[in-house]
């Protein structure tokens, strides 16, 4: 049995974040793309901005916030029924696709796999659940549990403190560029998963330990 924990990050690692656009495409035309960028860089300047101000709130609150500045920056005139539905549809995103098969793999493999996310327990449990991904996962870890925001330290501690790994044996898997210096930054392993070839890493001078293009190819280095 590998001791080996890999945490998966949720928003745009398993579950599309821009699963939303067919949806804001009805209302926004061509500008939907556009929206859904900004939606979700703004919700996660907001994570950043609370992490700093000591004013923690779930991250759906970051969420729905987003959505309403969004609203007002791009001037799309969106009422509160059509946000209701945007938030709602939020917890109903899409897994990326290959996303079931790579984890059934990781399992099969004897890796504890975790989900380590932003977003409540609640949250990440009932999107992980729609998507048919939750039986993957050993647990579920949220920032929730100590308010603090991703890339604290003080979360990557508390991923390792709830699965009582050691930081060379813990691995962070995510899309998010942030994410992944933030968990090297507290000394764990961290994969990127760089889904988009156009996507840009920061010019930190760090490099990931590891860049796959989505989580099959990472199973295949990982597994
Ligand atoms: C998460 C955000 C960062 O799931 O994508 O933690």
């Amino acid at each position: 049995m590998s001791k080996r924990v890999l945490a998966f990050d949720v928003y745009g690692t398993l579950i599309d974040t821009h699963g939303v656009i067919a949806e804001l495409e009805d209302t926004l035309g061509e500008r939907a793309q556009a929206f859904s960028q900004r939606w979700r860089d703004k919700q996660l300047e907001y994570s950043f901005r609370r992490g700093l101000m000591g004013a923690y709130a779930p991250f759906s609150d970051c969420t729905r916030q987003a959505l309403e500045f969004t609203d007002r920056a791009l001037n799309t005139g969106l009422s509160e029924g059509q946000m209701d539905r945007l938030m709602a549809t939020y917890a109903k995103l899409p897994a990326f696709p290959e996303v079931a098969e790579a984890l059934a793999r990781f399992t099969r493999a004897g890796v504890t796999c975790v989900a380590f996310s932003n977003g409540t327990r609640d949250a990440v449990d009932g999107l992980l659940g729609q998507a048919g991904l939750r039986d993957h996962f050993d647990d579920i870890i949220s920032v929730d549990e100590i308010k603090r925001f991703k890339p604290d330290p003080a979360v990557y501690a508390h991923l390792r403190d709830r699965t009582e790994s050691e930081a060379q044996d813990t691995w962070l898997i995510s899309s998010n560029p942030f994410d992944v210096i933030g968990a090297r930054h507290a000394g764990l392993h961290a994969a990127w998963i760089r889904r988009s070839a156009e996507a840009p890493f920061d010019a930190w001078g760090g490099e990931p330990d590891l860049t796959a293009t989505d989580l099959l190819a990472l199973s295949d280095r990982l597994g």
